[in-house]
């Protein structure tokens, strides 16, 4: 297999848009079409190299305004040659991590040297549905549903419900979930004033068209909220009955597209290209579905198994905030009780901050966190790193990489 090695050579994200906030209105196949072209653009890969793009997302009847395969869009948007090969892939939040497990299984084969992995959504954009609109109703009245009203699944419990309770079971306090959203704000802005989010790296700009004017540059996330305290955080109301989940240990409603381009490690050195990380497991989990929180825990295991390697190894562990209550969960489930244990995996966890502070536009997370880990761990000169993400009915998405 050392033949078929897979690196990394290319990872940028848009800064993450607020519900509302400066990417509202930017349709979310062309922000991926974005991410791609400034993704190859970096490393002077033309399209025509790519020999297969999986695209995900999460929010269905977002991209479903404009298209059913938004791919195949973007990547034409992009200005990918017809002969392109695109698939589109949802496993919600988890969606662009399962796009890069394609990409690396295809290459680790040895059938394709090259791929393309992205992530976009833009939340705020989901429209109201009007189910009974089509064929009309003969009496009674009309009802318009609002896909983002308590963001789960009518067949099942709120996921805020399900994480707070098992959160609250497995003995994590609300407190403990509004000091974790505190540490997310305050890790982000360290990060920030140490310049960890300048252009270039995870980060790139998005012009943003006015109404009168010159388009303007959106170069920042726009979620993170500088001074937030523990004390503002407990007066916050809990949402859809959930026990401890509120506005503030939890991720705002986002906008934002992520893009990571892989190579079997003989095509890379053949381009000329300097890798920015090695992909050592890519992996997905499911539990049942009011387990969300948990699913990060056994998602690191078999990451880190599949690697090759043990916990221990990992300088670095990303799990999505979801809500506080998964970072937190898990990281009690893989400390097994052992407190100092507890203690030492959580300071190597979300160490910039997560996606409470940053923002978590669902289908373009998981490339996000895997980013993030990697420039973190190209800032310390090396190491391996671990990321684990929830999503849709409790599954999971796992990446470990070396530096
Ligand atoms: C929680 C949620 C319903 C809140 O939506 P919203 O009402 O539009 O959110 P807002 O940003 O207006 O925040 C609500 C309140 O909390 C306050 N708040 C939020 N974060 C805060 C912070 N860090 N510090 C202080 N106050 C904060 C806001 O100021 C606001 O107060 P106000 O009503 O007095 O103005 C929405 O963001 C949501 O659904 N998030 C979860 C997304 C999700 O589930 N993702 C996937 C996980 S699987």
């Amino acid at each position: 297999m050392e033949n078929h090695e897979v690196v990394i050579v290319s990872a940028v994200r848009t800064p993450i848009g607020k519900f509302g906030g400066a990417l509202k209105d930017f349709r979310s196949i062309d922000l991926g079409a974005l991410v791609i072209k400034e993704c190859l653009r970096r490393v002077g890969v033309g399209p025509e190299e790519v020999e297969e793009v999986n695209y995900g997302l999460s929010v269905l009847l977002e991209a479903g305004l404009e298209t059913d395969i938004p791919g195949r869009q973007a990547t034409l948007f992009a200005g990918f040659p017809p002969e392109s090969i695109s698939l589109t892939v949802n496993r919600a939040c988890c969606s662009s991590l399962s796009a890069l497990r394609l990409g690396y299984r295809a290459i680790r084969s040895g059938e394709i040297d090259v791929a393309m992995a992205v992530g976009s959504d833009n939340m705020g954009r989901a429209p109201h549905v009007a189910p009974d609109a089509r064929w009309g109703k003969r009496l009674g009245h009309m009802t318009l549903t609002d896909p983002l009203f308590a963001l789960g699944y009518p067949d099942f419990a709120p996921v805020a419900r399900d994480a707070g309770e098992v959160a609250v079971e497995q003995g994590v306090s609300r407190q403990e979930q509004d000091e974790w959203a505190v540490r997310s704000h305050e890790l982000y802005f360290q990060a920030h004033r140490q310049g960890k989010l300048a252009l270039g790296e995870e980060l790139m700009a998005v012009d943003v068209l006015q109404k009168k004017g010159p388009a303007v540059a959106f170069v920042q996330d726009e979620s993170p909220r500088e001074g937030t305290t523990v004390e503002q955080l407990g007066k916050l109301p809990t949402i859809y009955g959930s026990p401890t989940v509120t506005a503030g240990n939890a991720p705002g409603l986002c906008t934002g597209s992520t893009c990571l381009l892989m190579m079997s490690a003989k095509k890379a050195k053949a381009m000329g290209l300097t890798p920015l990380a090695t992909i050592l497991s890519s992996v997905a989990t499911a539990t049942d579905a009011r387990l969300i929180a948990t699913i990060p825990a056994p998602t690191i295991v078999k990451a880190v198994e599949k690697a090759g390697r043990k916990l221990e190894d990992m300088s670095l562990i990303e799990i999505n905030e979801a809500f506080a209550a998964m970072p937190l969960v898990s990281t009690k489930l893989l400390a097994a009780g052992d407190s100092r244990r507890l203690e030492e995996l959580r300071a190597k966890t979300n160490v910039n901050g997560g996606s409470i502070a940053m923002g978590h536009p669902v289908g373009a997370t998981a490339l996000r966190i895997t980013m993030t880990a990697m420039y973190q761990l190209r800032r310390r000169g090396g190491g391996y790193g671990v990321a684990a993400i929830c999503g849709g009915l409790a599954q999971g998405e796992g990446i470990v990489i070396k530096v």
